[in-house]
């Protein structure tokens, strides 16, 4: 390139030569970004053809004429080559980006990541829908529960045990007589006192006890405790309930035991077990091939159940003379690990959506 100081050579073969090395350099340029360089450099203001252009004034008036035509043409054919040349690159670089960005709009999309109903929520349905199917009802009640409720009318007089700090979250105040309830009954009590018999209802839900967080146990779990309140109501009642429940949970070859027990609140009371799925008895008194999910008993614990204790009825306004009725409770939490295999209670409170798309269509 000249220098402005130097006097610019507007010749023919200068011009040509200024010419032949714009189109080379733009016929070099491999990108819009070359071609702008090239451009700048060749025809821009400092270009030997600009500095030519303005060197035209300072010549003598015949060569002036000359001089402007053959730069003027000059100039013309290197802005023409430039368009072209442009236009072939941005073609190029537009099919480039095309195959580049292609998508094939076929594919199936995941539109939003999709979720899955936790496994408690689809385990509270199932067994809500065995109740139903049979005629039963829903029934839910607070969290927040009256002392009263969730301990007296159910027989747990002042002293039990179970009313102390250590099992109970009581909520502040404590004169205020509220607890985090401790089990789903108070929801059957509710029932009782707002309804007459018949009464058909599971109660499903949250409770709460002052527990450790482990494999085995976490503070806040789910319960479905189900009461059945009529004329001429027994065990064997219960016996057949149970046991349709347990097949439809864990399938026709379950087998059930009730192994006496106590509770306040029932009487006879029994709990309910289930003969253990993974030795199906065979590690009892078999020293060689023990069970560690029974601890070679040959049954697990399941729930609790039993003849509600005429007492209840009393409190809670109902004719023991007249009525009879049966009780149960469970936790979904065991149930859960029982019916899919899910070892550690931790994962059912920790949210992880791959824990509960893991159990997904475990519903049916
Ligand atoms: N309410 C008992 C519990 O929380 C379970 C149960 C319910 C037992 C009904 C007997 C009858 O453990």
């Amino acid at each position: 390139m000249l220098g402005p100081e130097q006097p610019a050579e507007v010749s023919q073969p200068a011009v040509d030569r200024m010419v032949a090395d714009a189109l080379a350099a733009f016929a070099a340029a491999g990108s819009s970004a070359e071609l702008k360089a090239a451009r700048l450099a060749h025809t821009g203001e400092k270009s030997p053809l600009a500095l030519a252009n303005r060197a035209i004034g300072t010549l003598p008036g015949t060569e002036r004429k000359e001089a402007g035509q053959r730069l003027g043409l000059a100039r013309a054919a290197v802005q023409q080559r430039l368009a072209d040349r442009e236009g072939e690159l941005s073609a190029a670089e537009l099919a480039e980006q095309l195959v580049a960005e292609r998508i094939d709009v076929t594919l199936p999309v995941e539109i939003a990541p999709q979720g899955a109903p936790h496994p408690i929520t689809a385990l509270i349905d199932l067994m809500g829908d065995v109740f139903i199917a049979m005629g039963w009802e829903i029934a839910e009640g607070p969290q927040a529960e009256g002392e009263w409720l969730n301990f007296d009318a159910l027989n747990l007089g002042p002293d039990h045990p179970a009313r102390g700090t250590s099992d109970t979250l009581f909520v502040a105040p404590i004169d205020h007589h509220m607890v985090l309830r401790t089990h789903t009954s108070p929801v059957q009590v509710r029932t009782m006192l707002d309804r007459e018999p018949p009464i058909y209802v599971v109660c499903p839900g949250k409770v709460y006890r002052a527990d450790e967080f482990d494999a085995t146990h976490v503070p806040v779990f789910h319960q479905i405790e189900g009461l059945c309140i009529d004329k001429g109501i027994s065990l064997a009642h219960l016996k057949g309930t149970l046991d349709h429940l347990a097949k439809a949970m864990f399938g026709d070859d379950i087998e059930t035991r009730m192994r006496p027990h106590y509770f306040p609140f029932t009487e006879p009371s029994a709990e309910v077990d289930l003969q253990c799925f993974v030795c199906h008895g065979a590690s009892v008194g078999n020293p060689d091939a023990p069970c560690r999910t029974c601890k070679s008993q040959g049954w697990i614990e399941w729930g609790g159940c039993g003849v509600v204790n005429p007492r209840v009825l009393l409190s809670c306004g109902i004719d023991p003379e007249v009525y009879s009725g049966f009780a149960f409770g469970m936790g979904i939490e065991r149930t859960l690990m029982f019916r899919n295999n899910a070892a550690d209670m931790r994962d059912m409170v920790e949210g992880d959506v791959r824990f509960s798309r893991s159990l997904k269509g475990m519903a049916r």
